[in-house]
């Protein structure tokens, strides 16, 4: 997830640039880059670093970067190490034709060995493909129609238009980008300036993109607080849409159909604020509201048509060792029932802090995978570096590109969650969870096909975590409002949900200062059974439902009555089709049906929102909790 901001009009650009990347700095963080085109001297002004916004806006001056038309751009690193050259804009060869990306070209790779070969790539980039297409087709469809032997954008003349709104010089410009998107496989929010060009290009597939309108100027942005200081009157682009922004004049098209008088300007109400939230009321929840995203970005790339490609080998007879702290630990408890699920390869897990000060011993035959969303947690890399120290094979499973983790350990896979700015870690965990039923599948090794409906079912995550986005939040928020009540709440769950129940006790203390235990539900009668009454609540995610073991569903509902008899409240996490257990229990949220591997995606959604709503119900600090910190480096 990056940030990406255009603007074209008569005011001097750099200073509406760095204040819009700043706005939407929570994007992606790692470097930056603008580029400031002077049309009056033709020349073009860029700047890429690796500091904040902040340090740009104090160091930066008009005069150094005069012009009226400009993009720019805030990384969130996915193809690259964050580092000045991997920073946008990227540029074709002549350096004329410039582009800031957010998304995720899949077949980037495939694109430079098929057609551009003969270009000079100056960046790690997924991105960087862009710009040399679209030189290339530039150059083709110049041929063309004129006898230009040399490109030079726009120094072409081509006499008879092909649209009432678009110039001949327009029209040519606007069909090249066009034809160039059509080779992009993945996702993409662009805007690209063309040296001489008086205005700016910008396009999208399954990342957002807003047009935001001044008088006698216009921005483009990726998100609506980048804009926000200067106009609330934004036009949303939609899916496929292709857009000339020029000062005075929009057109837009989708497939070669102009739709121009279709998209309408929209009044946004948000103050600044609300807007870097996206009208949420906090970053987590609008982190959670992120979790299919999440998913579709991390099954991108990973899960392809020739099957699953995680960027690594690891053989299928290892041993596995997980280390990991806090949320992530979850993850990979969770990633211990998949793996020896799907692979049937056992697999150990241990806390990075025990791990680093006991007396463990690791033969060099162990693949020590440690995950860390933020790639920086200090106990997880100290963890790390005792794996090397015993000769194992190290693999971090991270979502911050060049962070320390990829940096100790052998090899990385990412996550792609984005960046998140919560606490408390949402679409981080549901993205390592993705990571590791691909991981299952991948040892499994297996021929494809024996897993196509396992497969298929995983495509199906997005979906699901959005539908208990969307159904299951009303009655979420009421059993919210209830459980705020409390001060101890027990979460119990079995099997690949056992980890879940920790990871809906870690939440909800995290964030609502509510005493909160994760159980196995086949354990409470070992001991905490003495702590049940009226006013121990207690969660039970119950599963096995769909297709999963029906054993593991009767015992889990034989532990909820026993619950039930000791006077405890028990509200159960349970699949739709399930119309049993509503009988014992005092509430049910209901979550899709779907294999019971796969239950963990649909009640985290669940359970992330439980979380949430009884926070918020209690009034607390929810993004930043007290006495937490997001990375924590030290041991
Ligand atoms: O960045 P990491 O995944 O290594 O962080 C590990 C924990 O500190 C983290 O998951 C923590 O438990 C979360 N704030 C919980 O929501």
């Amino acid at each position: 997830m990056c940030g990406i901001v255009g603007y074209v009009g008569e005011r001097a650009a750099l200073p509406i640039l760095l204040g819009s990347l700043q706005r939407i700095e929570y994007r992606g963080y790692d470097s930056c880059g603008i580029l400031v085109q002077d049309n009056a001297s033709g020349e073009v002004h860029l700047y890429k670093g690796l500091e904040p916004i902040a340090s740009l806006i104090q160091n930066l001056d008009v005069s150094q970067f005069p012009g009226t038309i400009g993009i720019g751009h805030t990384r969130w690193a996915t193809h690259g190490i964050p580092s000045k050259r991997n920073a946008h804009p990227h540029m074709d060869c002549k350096g004329e034709i410039a582009v800031v990306h957010n998304g995720i070209i899949e077949n980037f790779q495939s694109l430079k060995d098929r057609f551009l070969s003969s270009c000079q790539f100056r960046s790690e980039t997924d991105t960087e493909v862009i710009p040399h297409l679209i030189e290339k087709a530039l150059m083709k469809a110049m041929k063309a129609h004129t006898h230009h032997k040399d490109f030079s954008p726009l120094s072409y003349s081509y006499s008879h238009s092909h649209s009432q709104s678009l110039t001949a010089d327009e029209w040519l410009l606007k069909e090249a980008i066009r034809e160039s998107l059509s080779y992009l496989a993945g996702s993409y929010a662009i805007i690209v300036a063309v040296k001489g060009f008086d205005g700016l290009i910008a396009a999208r597939k399954e990342s957002p993109l807003i047009i935001g309108l001044g008088d006698r100027e216009n921005f483009i942005a990726s998100d609506v607080p980048a804009v926000l200081e200067q106009t609330n009157r934004v036009i949303y682009l939609e899916e496929g849409d292709l857009a000339v922004v020029k000062k005075d004049r929009i057109y837009i098209e989708n497939g070669a159909v102009e739709v121009t008088g279709r998209r309408g300007a929209s009044m946004i109400p948000w103050t600044i604020e609300d807007a870097e939230k996206g009208g949420y009321e906090h970053f987590m929840l609008k982190e959670i509201h992120e979790e299919p995203k999440a998913i579709i970005d991390t099954l991108r790339g990973y899960l392809t048509e020739d099957g699953i490609n995680l960027g690594i080998e690891i053989r299928s007879n290892i041993k596995i060792l997980m280390v990991a702290c806090g949320t992530s630990y979850y993850a990979a408890l969770c990633g211990k029932y998949i793996i020896e699920h799907l692979a049937g390869i056992p697999v150990r897990v241990e806390l990075a802090s025990e791990f680093n000060y006991s007396d463990f011993v690791l033969g060099d035959d162990v693949t020590v995978i440690a995950i860390t969303q933020s790639g920086e947690t200090a106990d997880t890399l100290t963890a790390l570096k005792k794996a090397k120290r015993f000769g194992c094979r190290t693999v971090a499973i991270t979502n911050v590109l060049g962070s320390s983790a990829t940096r100790i350990a052998d090899d990385t896979i990412y996550i792609r969650a984005g960046p998140e700015i919560g606490v408390a870690a949402t679409k981080s965990f549901i993205a390592q969870l993705i990571i590791l039923y691909l991981l299952g599948f991948y040892l499994a090794m297996k021929p494809e096909h024996e897993f196509e409906e396992w497969i298929e079912e995983l495509k199906r995550m997005p979906q699901l975590a959005q539908m208990v986005l969307d159904d299951a939040d009303a009655e979420i928020r009421q059993y919210a409002r209830y459980l705020a009540g409390f001060e101890d709440v027990f979460f119990v769950g079995r099997g690949v949900n056992l980890p879940v129940a920790f990871e809906g006790a870690l939440k909800l203390k995290e964030i609502s200062y509510i005493h909160a235990e994760g159980y196995a539900a086949g354990e409470l009668k070992h001991g905490p059974f003495a702590l049940l009454t009226q006013d121990t609540p207690v969660v039970a995610i119950l599963s096995g439902g769909s297709d999963g073991d029906s054993s593991i569903y009767e015992k889990t509902l034989g532990n909820i009555k026993e619950i039930k008899a000791r006077g405890a409240p028990v509200i159960v996490i349970t699949v739709k089709s399930d119309d049993e257990v509503e009988k014992y229990v005092d509430a049910v949220i209901h979550v899709p049906d779907t294999r019971d591997i796969f239950s963990p995606i649909p009640t985290t959604v669940a359970l992330h929102l439980l979380a949430y709503w009884t926070a918020r119900t209690r009034g607390c600090e929810i993004d930043k909790p007290r006495n937490l910190a997001k990375s924590v480096t030290v041991e």
